[in-house]
C-alpha cells in the first residue's frame, strides 16, 4: 500500500504540476495546486514582491494557485504596458472571487468590450457635466467639507479617531454625484453601506477568497467565502431600493444627478440593443460608490497623519501659503492649486506615501503580446506594482521619506514627476481621478486653514506602516485637534 501511495503521489503530483509557457517571465518555482502562495506574506506580500524584483528584474512571473500572472516593476515596464500597448493590456481578470460578483458588469471589473468602453464613456461625460452645471462638482464638495469642519469643532481641545468621519466625507461626496443627496453622519443607510464595504474589502482580499480562486471544488460548500457573497448581495439590495425611491421623483429630462441621467440614457437607448439597462446600473452606482470611498478617505488619513507627526514645518508652510492666497475669502476654490505649489507639493506627497491602491486593479492581456523579450499569451493576468513605482530610486529626490521636496524644483516651483502614477495610467486609469484630486485639494486646504492638528499626548508613538488590502490603510490612530481662531485669541 505505501508503494501505491507514492505511486498516486507521484501521478498527482505530474498532473498537477506547474510549468512556465515558453518565453515566459521568470519566476520562483511553483508548487503544485497552491502555485507561489506559500512565497508571498498573506498579510502584506509588498515587502516578497521587492525581493523576487531584485532577483528576477522589472518583470517577473508568480504562480497564484495554477494561474500565472506577471508582476511589473517600475515606470518603465509599468508605461510600457499600460501606455504604450494600452489596448493590448485593457482586460481585466474574470476567474477572482470579486470578478464573479460582479458578473463583468460596471466598469472597474468588466472585460474589455462595448460595454466597459460605453459605460466608461457615460459615468466620465455625466461627472463633468455635473462638474459644470447648477450645482457644480466643487460646491458639493464644499458643502461636505462644512460639515467636516463642524464635527472637528465639537473635538476642538480633544482628540477624536478620523477613520469613520472621513469615510462619511469620502462616500458623502461620491453620493452626492450619483444619488443627489448627502446622507446626515448618522443615517441608517449611508451607515450600513459603509460597514458592508469595509467587511467586503476586507474579506474579499482575505484568504477564503484565495482559496475560492485556487481550488474551485470547493464552491458549492457551505465555507465563509459564503459570507462574503451575501455581503455584496446586501449591498445590492441597498443600492436597489435608493434607485426605487430615486425613480419615483424624478423627473423626465431634468437629471438631478448621475442616476438620473442613466435612467434617461437607458430611455433613449431602449430600442437600440444597447448595454444601458437596470442590472448594469446597479452595478455601476456599486462601482462609483466603492472605488470612491477607500481610496480617498484613506488618503485623507494619511495626510492628517503625516501633518500631524514628525513634520510640524510643513503644515504650518502651507498654512501660510493658504492664509495668502485666501485672504478674505470664505472658501478655496480648485483653480486656486495653481497659486499654491506648496500645498499642492504636500498633497501629491501624501498620495505618493499614502499608495492607497498598491497593485492598482490587475488587467490582463486582450491578446498575444511580448513585453521585452518575453511572450504573454492572450488571457495572462498583469499585476500594476504601482508601489514600485511610487518608491522606485532614481525616479525621486527622496523615495522612502514623507518630503514634499519630491515635487518641487529650485525656485519653489510644483513639478510632477512621470512615476507619479497612483492612479494608474493609459485606457483604464481611474476614472475619478480629477474628482479625487478636487476633494484632496479642497477638504485639506479648508482644514489647514481652519485647524492645527497636533499627536495627542496619549497618542503612543505614531505608526507609520500601513495594512495592505486592495485599498492600504494607516492602522487607527487620534487626531488631536486644535482651533487656529483659538489659538491667535
Ligand atoms: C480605477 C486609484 C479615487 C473610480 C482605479 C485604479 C487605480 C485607482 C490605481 C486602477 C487603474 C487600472 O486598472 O490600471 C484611485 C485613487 C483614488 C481613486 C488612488 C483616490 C485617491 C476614485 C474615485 C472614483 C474612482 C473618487 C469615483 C468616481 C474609479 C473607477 C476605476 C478606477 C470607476 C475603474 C476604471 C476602469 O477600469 O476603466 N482607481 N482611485 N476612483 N477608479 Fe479610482
Amino acid at each position: 500500500s505505501i508503494v501505491l501511495l507514492c505511486f498516486f503521489s507521484l501521478l498527482l503530483f505530474f498532473f498537477t504540476r506547474v510549468r512556465r509557457p515558453k518565453n515566459f517571465p521568470p519566476g520562483p518555482r511553483p508548487l503544485p495546486i497552491l502555485g507561489n502562495l506559500l512565497q508571498l506574506d498573506p498579510v502584506n506580500p509588498l515587502k516578497d514582491l521587492e525581493r523576487l524584483k531584485r532577483r528576477y528584474g522589472n518583470v517577473f512571473s508568480l504562480y497564484i494557485g495554477s494561474r500565472p500572472a506577471v508582476v511589473l516593476n517600475g515606470l518603465e515596464v509599468v508605461r510600457e504596458a499600460l501606455v504604450t500597448h494600452a489596448e493590448e493590456y485593457a482586460g481585466r481578470p474574470t476567474h477572482l472571487l470579486i470578478s464573479h460578483l460582479f458578473e463583468s458588469k460596471g466598469i472597474v471589473l468588466a472585460n474589455y468590450g462595448s460595454s466597459w468602453r460605453d459605460h466608461r464613456r457615460f459615468a466620465l461625460t455625466t461627472l463633468r457635466k455635473f462638474g459644470l452645471g447648477k450645482r457644480s462638482m466643487e460646491e458639493r464638495i464644499l458643502e461636505e467639507v462644512s460639515h467636516i469642519c463642524t464635527e472637528l469643532e465639537s473635538s476642538a481641545g480633544g482628540s477624536m479617531d478620523p477613520q469613520h468621519l472621513f469615510h462619511l466625507t469620502a462616500s458623502n461626496i461620491i453620493c452626492s454625484l450619483i444619488f443627489g443627496e448627502r446622507f446626515e453622519y448618522d443615517d441608517p443607510v449611508i451607515l450600513t453601506l459603509i460597514q458592508r464595504l469595509e467587511e467586503l474589502t476586507k474579506e474579499a482580499f482575505g484568504p477564503w477568497a484565495m482559496l475560492y480562486e485556487i481550488i474551485p471544488v470547493l464552491r458549492p460548500f457551505p465555507l465563509p467565502f459564503r459570507n462574503i457573497l451575501h455581503k455584496f448581495n446586501q449591498m445590492k439590495e441597498h443600492i436597489k431600493k435608493i434607485v426605487t425611491k430615486h425613480k419615483s421623483s424624478r423627473v423626465v429630462g431634468e437629471p438631478r444627478d448621475l442616476l438620473d441621467c442613466y435612467l434617461d440614457q437607458i430611455d433613449k437607448t431602449a430600442n437600440g440593443g444597447s448595454t444601458f439597462n437596470d442590472t448594469h446600473m446597479v452595478f455601476l452606482l456599486l462601482d462609483l460608490f466603492m472605488a470612491g470611498t477607500d481610496t480617498t478617505s484613506n488618503t485623507l488619513r494619511s495626510a492628517v497623519l503625516h501633518l500631524m507627526t514628525n513634520h510640524v514645518f510643513v503644515p504650518d508652510r502651507c498654512y501660510r501659503e493658504i492664509t495668502n492666497i485666501l485672504e478674505g475669502r470664505a472658501d478655496a476654490s480648485f483653480e486656486d492649486r495653481h497659486a499654491m505649489p506648496y500645498v499642492q507639493a504636500m498633497i501629491h506627497e501624501v498620495q505618493r506615501m499614502s499608495d492607497t491602491v498598491p497593485l492598482g486593479v490587475f488587467h490582463t492581456t486582450c491578446s498575444d503580446t511580448q513585453l521585452h523579450s518575453y511572450q504573454l499569451p492572450q488571457g495572462t493576468m498583469v499585476i500594476p506594482n504601482l508601489s514600485s513605482v511610487l518608491h522606485e530610486e532614481g525616479q525621486w529626490k527622496f523615495p522612502h521619506e514623507f518630503n514634499p521636496e519630491n515635487f518641487l524644483n529650485e525656485v519653489g516651483e510644483f513639478v510632477k514627476p512621470e512615476a507619479f502614477l497612483p492612479f494608474s495610467a493609459g485606457s483604464r486609469v481611474c476614472l475619478g481621478e480629477g474628482l479625487a484630486r478636487m476633494e484632496l485639494f479642497l477638504v485639506l486646504v479648508t482644514l489647514l486653514r481652519r485647524f492645527r492638528f497636533v499627536w495627542p499626548e496619549d497618542g503612543g508613538v505614531p505608526d507609520f506602516s500601513l495594512i495592505f488590502g486592495g485599498t492600504q490603510s494607516q492602522k487607527p490612530f487620534r487626531l488631536g485637534v486644535h482651533l487656529r481662531s483659538s489659538e491667535r485669541g
